[in-house]
């Protein structure tokens, strides 16, 4: 939620800060800005709108060449996405200018504050008071770093900032508290982002910042302190992602190269998971096996997509192991007031590791002595950063604000801790999981063949163009893939759309049957338990009566559910509980694909953004 980047080099800030901005926009995209420190002042642009908004400004009014910058893209909390409230915001004098990600919650107090003492505020963001709590500080430390030392410890809420003093023409400081911020380190030069996909293109070494923490960026180096000016240990690391790992790579969206991407992600997120004995091993899994014996219940706490994620693995967890397991939205799970002991197993599931709704529920759960294990695929982020142990997928960084390829290794990740707790608890035998692994290793082909006659998927979902709801109907861990199916629709093609367990339409969803309604069933396997095939044939019967549109989602040689659809998408037999990886594929493609004939903006979708670093 709302992309941020520093520069200090010798190359142009302006460059480096706008190609920055082009990696974060997926943060937010409500508007952009840019500061560039030279000729001994400070220039600035700002304009509402996406990334390019600002580009065609920049081009028809250019700022001045210099070699430190900042730049900001928005998703907008405090004020309307307007000029105004575009970032960054300067004092009165224009000397020093900040950027902010989060939400400084005694904005008004420090407002009314600057007022009486004669300060003017233009916008009606909570960030401009910091530009102005700066330009006081500076004028008695002349120190850029301690003014946001100072400053910092008058705030409270979330924030990450970034700010450039004309004064200080080589530096640029950057402060912490909860929403993310890191730094990259170059061959006399220095970054700051809020994701290291900013700054990937030139280097690959990387220092995490901690909470309350303040860096001070130079040519030849950065410097670490706590908000109270104590020196802080740092902590670097390699990114290992590939920049070209970033790029669209010949696709026309992020999200239709990250689609095709998932038979790679799925394979890679099982690599190295199997030691010499078979056994599975799961490296950053810190907690000990004689504590994973104790649990006697499993929450698994999560937002959007990853929340989908998490009642599938319900289902897993609780056959392969027998502990009871709740799913719960990280939104609502510290008001409810959960019962958590040091017995309850926490899995935090996010793909960026920065949801802040996630990283609230996994620090109440530790407040109640539960352990906390992250499944996430952002290195070095925050939420496994709290936990007491980490599962990392391995997707590669994800772009699209409409989570794919995340998903689906984070189903991946949860049937691998499922069958963790099985093998330390005893209650699945070795080959039994070994039996399991094989299964999930023939996952990544299967997906690849869904994607490779995705063709008519497509032709539907541009047929469709014109409806104005979908539903979605599924049994068992097929129900979780139906709200998938329908949270992508939403996200993607602004319809209405929603997802329901079959069982429960004649229950009143049926009500919203009529004639031509689309509806999606994701059928389960005949193979499985084979009542819950039969009743979902039975569902189909009964909204094509009355007048439904069946699309129906089944498994090849599944011929009971063909004189019943009128439209049939065929997904590779697979194992029941093993089967949302393949079936979500056609969704994803189906919504994508409803989206781009209805115009939308496909990886920015409206309102939107990918990382939601506020509550
Ligand atoms: C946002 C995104 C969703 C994502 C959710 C959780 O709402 O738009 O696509 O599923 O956040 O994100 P996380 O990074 O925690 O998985």
């Amino acid at each position: 939620m709302c992309g941020i980047v520093g520069y200090v080099g010798s190359q142009s800030a302006l460059e480096v800060v706008l190609a920055g901005l082009r990696r974060l926009e997926y943060r937010g995209y409500d508007s952009a800005g840019i500061a560039v420190l030279a000729d001994g002042g400070l220039a600035a642009a700002r304009k509402a709108g996406k990334l390019v908004n600002l580009e065609k400004e920049l081009a028809a009014r250019p700022l001045p060449t210099g070699t430190t910058g900042i730049g900001h893209t928005r998703w907008a909390t405090h004020g309307g996405p307007t000029d105004a409230n575009a970032h960054p915001h300067l004092d009165n004098a224009g000397r020093v200018a900040v950027v902010h990600n989060g939400i400084i919650e005694n904005f008004a107090v420090l407002r009314a504050e600057l007022a009486e003492r004669g300060h003017e505020l233009f916008s009606e963001t909570d960030t401009e008071v910091v530009a102005h709590l700066l330009a006081e500080e500076f004028s008695v430390t002349a120190d850029l770093a301690e003014a946001m030392r100072l400053v910092c410890r008058r705030l409270e809420g979330a924030f990450t900032l970034v700010a450039a003093h004309a004064d200080e023409p080589d530096v640029v400081v950057g402060a912490r508290r909860n929403s993310p911020l890191v730094v990259g380190v170059g061959e006399g030069e220095a970054f700051l982002a809020s994701d290291v996909a900013a700054f990937i293109a030139h280097t690959r070494s990387a220092i995490e910042l901690g909470q309350d923490q303040v860096v001070e960026l130079r040519r030849d180096g950065v410097t670490v302190t706590g908000f109270d000016g104590s020196p802080a240990d740092v902590r670097s690391y390699h990114v290992d992602w590939d920049a070209s790992a970033a790029e669209k790579g010949g696709y026309d969206y992020f999200m239709l190269k990250e689609i095709a991407e998932q038979p790679k992600a799925v394979a890679d997120t099982l690599l190295g998971r199997i030691d010499a004995s078979g056994a599975l091993s799961l490296d950053e899994v810190r907690i000990p096996a004689s504590e994973l014996r104790e649990v006697d219940k499993v929450v698994i706490v999560a937002c959007g997509t990853a929340f989908h994620a998490g009642l599938i693995a319900k289902y897993a967890i609780e056959h392969w192991t027998r502990i009871p397991c709740e799913v719960e939205l990280a939104s609502e799970f510290r008001y409810r007031d959960p019962i958590l002991d040091s017995r309850s197993l926490v899995i935090a599931i996010s793909q960026s590791g920065e949801t802040m709704d996630t990283l609230m529920a996994l620090r109440h759960a530790r407040e109640q002595g539960s352990k906390v294990l992250a499944i996430c695929n952002t290195n070095g982020s925050t939420i496994p950063r709290e936990s007491d142990a980490v599962l990392y997928t391995h997707a590669g960084p994800e772009v699209a604000v409409a989570s794919t390829k995340a998903f689906l290794t984070q189903l991946v990740a949860c049937y691998l801790v499922a069958l963790y707790l099985g093998q330390v608890r005893g209650t699945k035998w070795g080959d039994e999981i070994r039996a399991v692994i094989r299964d999930l290793a023939q996952i990544s082909g299967a997906v690849e063949r869904v994607l490779e006659t995705m063709g008519p998927v497509r032709e539907l979902a541009r047929s469709l163009a014109h409806k104005d709801t979908v539903l979605f109907l599924g049994r068992h861990v097929g129900y979780p893939v139906a709200l998938e199916g329908a949270l992508k629709l939403k996200e993607l093609a602004y319809m209405h759309a929603e997802g329901f367990a079959a069982g429960e339409l004649k229950h009143g969803p049926i009500a919203l049957i009529e004639e031509d309604l689309p509806v999606v069933v994701v059928v389960p396997s005949p193979r499985g338990r084979s009542v819950l095939h039969d009743k979902i044939v039975s569902n189909i019967q009964e909204i094509r009566a009355r007048g439904a549109r069946t699309i129906v989602i089944a498994e090849e040689g599944d011929e009971t559910v063909v004189p019943y659809a009128d439209h049939l998408v065929r997904i590779p037999v697979t194992p029941v509980l093993l089967s949302p990886l393949v079936a979500t594929v056609p969704l994803q493609v189906f919504a994508c694909e409803l989206a781009t004939a209805r115009g939308n903006e496909v990886d920015q979708p409206r309102n939107l953004a990918k990382s939601v670093t506020v509550e």
